[in-house]
């Protein structure tokens, strides 16, 4: 097994300052969201790597980064041994680009109203050129629809059904990577099951290979081979699913395992980690989680923890073992 991605140091930072003449006019400095923050990992050829963390941890502008829609501030992706900064030649890159697709949690959203639904899933291949013939139909059946609906339109559909679609439209260009966002996050329940089910068995059929971003640990132990736990936009621990699931090393890892199992009748987190997210533009010093970790020494707002091997486990926390 070989890694087809590696994620190298990887930042990104935003400004988010405002504009010119308030910043002088209220003699405001220029204010910086880091959303990514030196984050490496690696993905094996055929195998679901998942991205966890609470809201605003980085992992969409991550996800985001991967298919070329956010630039990397600092750091390096490499797909295939190219490396998507810095490679000069822009067929190499296009060939490299055109095997990553991404699917996004509202099926809605990003499903043209207007179109008919063979046009929705066979655009990615007509815009190159190629033969469409068929195509919409064939990939139809593949997600579980029917070939008949490519004539219908997408709001003819419910969410769980559109979600099939993007599935179908994501694979029109035969890629080997996707990265998926939340995919069934605005999902019932029910159909959750049905469409991960699917994603799993399409993995299995056509080799693919996922980048999975969820914040349901339900989910993620449901597809994950290897898990990485985010936080403020660092990696604070990676791990093989039933590693990561029968020792988590990190106290915000064992914080966020606390709260998952109780749920609501509805599916429904009632239990989220405690304390509130610090302001990413401002993050607390040393280890940014000690403002909420119950086991902060003092060393912990001083001296960030390097990211450290703890068996099969990689770790940043000074007192992890
Ligand atoms: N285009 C942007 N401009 C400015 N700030 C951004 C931009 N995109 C993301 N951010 C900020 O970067 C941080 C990480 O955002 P991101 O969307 O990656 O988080 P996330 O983990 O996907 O969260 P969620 O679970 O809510 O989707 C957040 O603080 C967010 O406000
Ligand atoms: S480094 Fe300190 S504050 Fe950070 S997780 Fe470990 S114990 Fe908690
Ligand atoms: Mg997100």
């Amino acid at each position: 097994m070989s890694a087809i991605i590696k994620v190298e140091h990887l930042t990104r930072v935003f400004d988010v300052s405002k504009p010119w003449l308030n910043r002088v006019i209220e003699r405001l400095p220029r204010a910086l969201l880091t959303a990514v923050s030196d984050v490496s990992f690696e993905i094996e050829e055929n195998s679901v790597y998942a991205l966890v963390g609470e809201s605003g941890s980085g992992k969409s502008t991550i996800g985001k980064i991967m298919v070329g829609l956010v630039a990397p501030s600092e750091g390096s992706v490499q797909v295939e041994d190219v490396d998507l900064a810095t490679e000069t030649d822009a067929t190499k890159v296009e060939a490299v680009r055109a095997n990553i697709q991404m699917i996004f949690q509202d099926p809605f959203a990003s499903l043209n109203p207007r179109w008919r639904v063979r046009d929705v899933i066979a655009e990615p291949v007509a815009a190159k050129g190629g033969d469409t013939t068929g195509l919409a139909e064939k990939l139809l059946e593949q997600v579980g629809l029917s070939a008949a609906d490519a004539g219908k339109y997408p709001h003819e559909f419910s969410g769980g059904q559109r979600q099939r679609i993007c599935i179908a439209r994501a694979l029109a260009s035969e890629p080997k990577i996707i990265v998926c966002d939340e995919p069934t996050s605005a999902l019932d329940v029910s159909v959750q099951a049905q469409v991960l089910n699917l994603m799993s068995d399409l993995r299995e059929e056509l080799g693919l290979t996922y980048l999975f971003i969820s914040h349901d640990l339900t989910v993620v132990q449901h597809m994950a081979d290897r898990i990485g736990v985010l936080y403020l936009g660092r990696l604070v621990e990676e791990a093989p699913r039933d590693v990561l699931f029968d020792d988590p090393k990190h106290p915000y890892t064992q914080m966020l395992f606390a709260a998952a199992p109780k749920m609501d009748g509805f599916g429904r987190e009632i239990d989220p980690p405690k304390g509130e997210i610090p302001d990413a533009i401002n993050p607390p010093t040393g280890c940014a989680f000690h403002p909420r970790c119950p086991l902060a020494i003092e060393r912990c707002s001083v001296e960030r923890p390097e990211m450290r091997n703890l068996g099969a486990t990689r770790v940043a926390c000074h007192l992890a073992e």
